[in-house]
């Protein structure tokens, strides 16, 4: 048992990602601290919030006074020192280990010794991310899924250092949004990712061989399997670019050909076509 109350939540990068895990946190009480590196990477994440929340309220889910009381617990900062009495950092930037591993070096020199620091990587080692910390033991991987405020399973990713008390308590904090944590080690993909990304990788390459339309590929999913969302639509949901980065990452550690990112994913990310984010990808978004 620690002697650790985690109460504050500092989320570093309010994309897709970090503006959902922001929501999550505080519509379930905490105190949230978000920061983006620029003025417009807030507003970007402002945006977002008053979105998801907004819909919630329409569909009645949430009342409107407890919209402004959630959003009313989250303050922004583009100075990382905003951070530095929270109990723990959630990282949600790019995957970029460089980026990940340089804002855990900054880190270190702003929270209390004890505060933990994880890392939502999809795909990257938390292992190499965590040695970019002057204290590793306190480092661990917080996976949530995307839409993060919908889906209600964590992957928690231990490396062989990470603290056992920096598990419980990472475990426990989960358990309080309403999500369903479960504890893997530290390999590419963790659980969910390493099943998911070579059928996702699949459909790509299916649909770039003219083999079948995007509908069709999609509706054999759903309809025929079951599955909430054709793999398509999904990687637009997960953003191309973030789906190009997890394949990439995969392929190198692994270096099977099921996770060599099919040739169209990279040239729609080339061409701006980063899926629902950028209102294009394999469909078009209003
Ligand atoms: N943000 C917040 N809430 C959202 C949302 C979003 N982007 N999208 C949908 N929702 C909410 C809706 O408000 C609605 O809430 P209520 O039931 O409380 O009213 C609920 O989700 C259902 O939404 P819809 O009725 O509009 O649509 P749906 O029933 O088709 O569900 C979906 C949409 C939740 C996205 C569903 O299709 C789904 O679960 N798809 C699969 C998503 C998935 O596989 N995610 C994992 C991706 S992999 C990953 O994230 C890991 C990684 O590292 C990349």
């Amino acid at each position: 048992m620690s002697e650790r109350t985690i109460e504050t939540v500092g989320i570093v990068g309010l994309g897709t990602m970090g503006a959902g895990i922001a929501e999550v946190f505080a519509r379930n009480g905490f105190t949230v601290v978000g920061v983006e590196r620029d003025e417009e990477g807030l507003e970007r994440g402002k945006e977002h919030l008053a979105h998801s929340t907004g819909r919630a309220v329409k569909r009645g889910k949430l009342s409107q006074e407890e919209q402004e009381a959630l959003l009313g617990r989250i303050s922004f900062a583009t100075d990382a020192t905003a951070l530095k009495d929270v109990d723990m950092v959630v990282e949600a930037v790019v995957e970029s280990l460089e980026l990940k591993k340089s804002i855990l070096a900054t880190l270190d020199d702003i929270v209390a010794p004890e505060t933990i620091l994880a890392t939502n990587t999809s795909s990257l080692s938390v292992t190499e991310i965590s040695a970019a910390s002057k204290h590793p033991g306190r480092v661990v991987g917080v996976h949530f899924f995307n839409p993060a405020p919908v889906q209600k399973f964590v992957e928690i990713v231990r490396t062989v250092v990470t603290e056992p008390d920096v598990l419980e308590d990472a475990r426990e904090v989960v358990g309080k949004l309403g999500k369903s944590p479960v504890v893997c080690g530290d390999r590419a993909g963790f659980i969910a990712n390493a099943l998911l990304f070579g059928y996702l990788n699949h459909a790509v390459s299916m649909f770039e061989g003219h083999y079948a339309t995007r509908e069709d590929i999609d509706t054999a999913m759903r309809l025929g399997c079951g599955y909430p969302m054709g793999p398509l639509a999904l990687l637009d949901l997960i953003g191309l670019d973030t789906s190009y980065e997890i394949l990439d990452t995969m392929y190198r550690q692994g270096r099977d050909r099921l996770h060599a990112p099919a040739p169209i994913l990279k040239q729609m990310v080339t061409a701006g076509m980063l899926g629902r984010k950028s209102g294009r990808g394999f469909y078009t978004y209003e």
